[in-house]
């Protein structure tokens, strides 16, 4: 079976991608005993994906495919987009982060409350050449906290078609329809051609 390294630490993104590339063995930083930290100083959700990507595939050689994502809310010109995970420090709780994106939308129409889960995906081949795929899902910041499943800014928002936040949705529900599925399912083709 044609292996492949995901770059990350994160047992339920690997669980998430693993399921989408059946005829592939999916193994993780661990299984490669990579534990450095990799600073991700890039500009854009690509940039920072593709340094995640090169810095594994140069240690291990092996096929690599990286993520980052974020929430990106248009009233804060597309903040805390690349800086999601610091947004207000790596120490504030999710609720406080939560509660402060509602109180700086607070009384906005909900035509102004627009965000996107952005997830940029990068890979690099057999032949050490980069491919770089993007998934946005699209909606709006609700106007109160709620739900208990997920994780992060899932509690506040909404995607486009639905009445509750991505908080009120089972993890395999929301896996269908997220910004990782949708980079992943552009990914999918690429990295089984390549495997092939
Ligand atoms: P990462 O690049 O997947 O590690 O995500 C960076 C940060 O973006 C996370 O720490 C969360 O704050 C936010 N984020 C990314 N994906 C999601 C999601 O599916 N739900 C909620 N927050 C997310």
């Amino acid at each position: 079976m044609k292996k492949l390294v995901i770059a990350s630490g994160n047992a339920h993104k690997i669980n998430e991608i693993s399921a989408m590339l059946p005829d592939f063995e999916v193994i993780g930083l661990k299984d490669i005993g990579f534990d450095h930290d990799i600073e991700e100083n890039g500009t854009t959700f690509e940039e920072n994906a593709l340094i995640k990507a090169k810095a594994v595939y140069d240690f291990c050689a092996i096929p690599t495919l990286a993520d980052d994502s974020g929430l990106c809310v248009d009233a804060m010109d597309g903040k805390p987009g690349i800086y999601s995970a610091r947004f207000m420090g790596h120490d504030t709780s999710y609720t406080q982060k939560n509660q402060a994106i509602i109180e700086a939308l607070d009384g906005l129409d909900h035509e102004k409350r627009g965000a996107q889960f952005v997830c940029a995906m990068a890979y690099i081949d057999t032949h050490g050449k980069d491919h770089v795929v993007k998934g946005v899902l699209n909606g709006y910041i609700n106007t109160t906290i709620e739900g208990e499943h997920g994780f992060g800014y899932d509690p506040i928002f909404v995607p486009y078609g639905y009445d509750h936040s991505i908080a009120m949705m089972d993890e395999s529900d929301k896996n269908k329809i997220s910004h990782r599925h949708l980079a992943l399912e552009k990914m999918v083709s690429i990295i089984e051609t390549d495997l092939d």
